[in-house]
């Protein structure tokens, strides 16, 4: 079987074990969907998160931005890859909402979901938000200008 090694020195396969080890945690009574993540600073510490739901559903938040959001409050800002773990047999790609997230954060980071049997899938993090809004757009708006006619 061929490994790949993060620069951070964690196997892909460690990100992946720990990523459904985070999954055991899920609070997930109302879809019955468990999300396991890891987000990989580029400190070399691995940050964990699993999905959290509520009965008012929209409360719920996914895995990743536990994750994320974990890491962010121990001071991290730079992250190099995010894992993410599901019993779907597709590979779970991150939201429509936390792609946002991450991207605020980690712009074009990599990303890997690991389904059962081994069953990966990896994309860039720019090849799924394509044309992201960002400060960069924020930052293009023009000061006090006039309602267009
Ligand atoms: N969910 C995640 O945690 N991450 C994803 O990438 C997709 C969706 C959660 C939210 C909710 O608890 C359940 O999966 C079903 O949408």
């Amino acid at each position: 079987m061929s490994r790949s090694t993060s620069s951070a020195g964690h196997d892909e396969a460690v990100l992946i074990a720990a990523a459904w080890e985070a999954r055991r945690q899920a609070h997930a009574p109302y879809s019955g969907f468990s999300v396991g993540a890891v987000v990989q600073a580029r400190s070399g510490k691995l940050y964990t998160g699993c999905n959290i739901e509520n009965a008012s559903f929209g409360l719920t938040v996914c895995a990743e931005r536990v994750a994320l959001f974990k890491a962010l409050s121990e001071g991290e800002r730079q992250f190099q890859a995010v894992v993410i773990a599901t019993d779907a047999t597709t590979p779970t790609p991150p939201c429509g909402a936390c792609r946002q997230v991450l991207w605020e954060f980690c712009g074009d980071v990599r990303i890997i979901s690991a389904g059962p049997q081994g069953k990966t899938a990896e994309w860039s993090l720019a090849a799924l938000l394509p044309a992201a809004f960002d400060d960069r757009n924020l930052a293009a708006a023009t000061p006090s200008s006039p309602e267009p006619d």
